[in-house]
C-alpha cells in the first residue's frame, strides 16, 4: 500500500493524490466494503506472493444513467507488461455485467501509457476536455474517452 501512495505523489498525469495511506487504506475499505456507492476500487495483486502492485476501478458511478468512470495505477515496476489493460478489460466487461451502459475515462492530456490503455480496451475518443481537472494548482485539460454497450 505505502508503495503504490509513493507512485502517486508527484506522478503526472493522474489527478486523485491520497496524502497518506490512512487516507488510501479508508479509501480502498470503504469503497469496497459498500459496492453500490458512488465509487468501488479493486487491488490488483500478484498472486506468487500476495502483494498489491496496482489498483483499478470505478467513480461516479451512476445507476440512472448507468454509466461509470474507469480509473487504475499500477505500481512502475510492473509497467509495459499489458496487466493495466487486461485489468481495464476485465473490469469493464463486468460492469457489464452489472447493467452500465457507459463507462467513460477522462485522461490527463499526455498521459500517453493511459491512452494506450483505453484504446487497446475498445474505448473510442470522444472530445478534448478544456481545463478540466485542478492538480497541485494547475488546470488541466483532459481527453474524455468511452466505451459503450452496443
Ligand atoms: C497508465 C498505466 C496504468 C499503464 O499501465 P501498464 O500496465 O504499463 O499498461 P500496459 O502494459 O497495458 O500498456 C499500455 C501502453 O502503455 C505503454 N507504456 C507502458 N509503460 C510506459 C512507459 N513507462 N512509457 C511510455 N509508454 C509506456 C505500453 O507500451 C503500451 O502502449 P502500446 O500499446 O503502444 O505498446 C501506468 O503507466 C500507471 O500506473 N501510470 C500512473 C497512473 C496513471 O496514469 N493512471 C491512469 C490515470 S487516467
Amino acid at each position: 500500500m505505502a508503495k503504490l501512495l509513493a507512485n502517486r505523489r508527484g506522478a503526472p498525469g493522474i489527478s486523485w493524490r491520497p496524502q497518506g495511506t490512512e487516507e488510501l487504506c479508508e479509501f480502498v475499505n470503504s469503497t469496497n466494503l459498500h459496492r453500490r456507492g458512488p465509487q468501488v476500487r479493486f487491488a490488483i495483486a500478484r498472486t506468487a506472493d500476495d502483494t498489491i502492485v496496482g489498483s483499478v476501478g470505478f467513480h461516479s458511478i451512476s445507476m440512472t444513467h448507468r454509466s461509470a468512470e474507469v480509473a487504475y495505477d499500477l505500481h512502475p515496476d510492473e509497467w509495459g507488461r499489458g496487466l493495466a489493460t487486461a485489468a481495464c478489460r476485465s473490469v469493464v466487461g463486468w460492469a457489464m455485467t452489472q447493467g452500465l451502459t457507459r463507462i467513460q475515462a477522462t485522461v490527463l492530456s499526455g498521459n500517453q501509457p493511459s491512452l494506450r490503455v483505453l484504446e487497446r480496451s475498445g474505448f473510442e475518443f470522444e472530445g478534448h476536455l478544456r481545463k478540466y481537472r485542478w492538480v497541485e494548482g494547475i488546470a488541466h485539460d483532459a481527453l474524455m474517452y468511452s466505451y459503450v454497450q452496443t
